[in-house]
């Protein structure tokens, strides 16, 4: 399908527009201004054509849904004014009128409100819409009504988009950055639902292709994550290790203004599992905890290896294994710690400068000092570098900073920098060598 895609630049609309020329689809941007020959290439912009058109001004827009068009997908963010965006839906919608093509409008969850006490709130719900979005019930209703006329018009409300190290949890991220502890808003008990950009993007994709005339599906995998934990994972991506504390609607409507501020003291449980269960949808990334604490939040210096999933791949793996090794510590699983290692000779030396040479010595040494050895304090571990010396042989620079059993900092004690050679074989990665030793600061 050629598919008519406002929005295409943004955060969401890149993901979308990768996701749909996967899919076979080719996508005609609209954009505000035209994009700079070439940089129409990058990961998201992988565009068939360009129209030029601006939401503020409806005019633009007559004439980009030509015959051609398959089907609209519409993401760039309403005006505000009704009456403005009224037109634009309008001028987006006429010309698909009597043919049966996709009309997808993008709103959002919090068109539904605070959900209190009910869980996983679905889209039979009515809405109840927060100030930020006060405007949209009537556009999600002139475009439903469009099914009366031809148009397979659809909505999808997402909920708090993550992944691609973007959206509302970078800003979490950012903060935690500046204001150390980590901060979250409103009361304790708030929770987000939440979606990854590239599992809401296939949810598009879904949507043009299958979706029914007048139906809205929410685009949310994970239906409540405390914001207080997401909270605790941005300070993770932002290196910073301290418990989060929350900050007063006043205090964040003075740095955000009051509407957003709303926003981000909603608390909500809401359901994605029509479009599992209807459209078949299949949410498959890692949920935004996860995410901000060893994904796309945290970014890896990667050298040796071309750009490219392939890599990014094999990185995630790696994570996955300095991972284990943090577990294993924090657990004082001796058995989990010795599977992190290759069987062929390992040599591991300790912060000390006590080598361990081959698999035997390590498995006594582990045995006598890792029970009990997190009595008063644990370390979590960091991936910050990684050089592949050969696609299955990887040099892997890791921090290491000792923390309390509350994931705080001590701030006396020296962190670690772990250094370790990896290799892959049978399509795992193992520790074949490794070595740390202490950061005097
Ligand atoms: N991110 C979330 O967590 C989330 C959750 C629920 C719903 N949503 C909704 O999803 C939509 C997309 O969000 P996003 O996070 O991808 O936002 P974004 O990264 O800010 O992208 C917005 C896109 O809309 C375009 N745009 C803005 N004003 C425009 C105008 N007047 N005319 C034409 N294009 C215009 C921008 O183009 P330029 O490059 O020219 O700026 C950009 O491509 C929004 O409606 C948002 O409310 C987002």
């Amino acid at each position: 399908m050629k598919v008519l895609l406002t929005g295409a630049t943004g955060y969401i609309g890149s993901a979308v527009t990768d996701h749909l020329t996967a899919a076979g689809h080719q996508v005609v941007a609209v954009t505000r201004t035209a994009v700079a020959p070439g940089a129409e290439h990058r990961p998201g912009r992988s565009w068939h054509s360009q129209v030029i058109g601006d939401t503020a001004d409806p005019a633009s827009l007559a004439g980009a849904v030509t015959p051609e068009v398959d089907a609209v997908i519409h993401l760039a963010p309403p005006s505000g004014e009704a009456d403005v965006d009224a037109a634009v839906i309008e001028t987006l919608a006429a010309p698909l009128r009597g043919t049966g093509r996709p009309f997808v409008y993008t709103s959002g969850v919090w068109v539904l409100g605070a959900t209190g006490e009910a869980q996983e709130v679905t889209e039979e719900a009515p809405t109840n819409p927060i100030g930020i979005v006060g405007y949209r019930p009537a556009i999600e209703r002139q475009v439903l009504a469009e099914a009366a006329e031809g148009v397979r018009a659809v909505v999808i409300r997402p909920g708090i988009v993550h992944g691609r190290g973007g959206g509302i949890p970078a800003l979490l991220v950012e903060r935690a950055r500046e204001h150390q502890p980590p901060q979250y808003y409103g009361k304790e008990d708030v929770r987000w639902p939440m979606v990854h950009v590239d599992d809401l993007a296939e949810l598009f994709v879904a949507a043009v292709e299958r979706a029914e005339a007048g139906t809205v599906w929410h685009g949310v995998s994970e239906s409540a994550v405390p914001v207080r934990d997401l909270a605790r994972a941005a300070g993770r991506a932002a290196g910073v290790l301290a418990a989060p504390h929350t900050v007063s609607a006043e205090q964040t409507a003075e740095v955000y203004g009051p509407l957003f501020a709303e926003a981000l003291a909603l608390d909500q449980s809401v359901s994605g599992a029509a479009a599992r269960t209807v459209l078949g949808w299949r949410p498959s990334r890692p949920g935004a905890v996860s995410e901000l604490v060893s994904g796309s939040y945290r970014p890896v210096e990667v050298f040796g290896a071309p750009d490219g999933p392939e890599t990014d791949a094999e990185v995630a793996a790696i994570r996955r294994l300095v991972a284990e090794v943090e577990y294993a510590q924090q657990t004082e699983s001796v058995d989990r710690f010795l599977a992190v290692f290759r069987r062929q000779d390992p040599v591991w030396t300790t912060g000390h400068g006590k080598r361990l040479s081959g698999f035997e010595e390590i498995a006594t040494f582990t045995g006598q000092v890792l029970p009990g050895a997190t009595a008063e304090s644990t370390a979590v571990y960091d991936v910050e570098r990684v050089l592949f010396l050969r696609p299955d042989v990887a040099a892997v620079n890791v921090r290491q900073q000792p923390v309390r059993g509350d994931g705080t900092r001590i701030a006396d004690r020296p962190e670690g920098r772990p250094f370790y050679i990896l290799v892959k074989e049978d399509g795992t990665w193992r520790v074949g060598a490794a070595q740390n030793t202490v950061a005097v600061a």
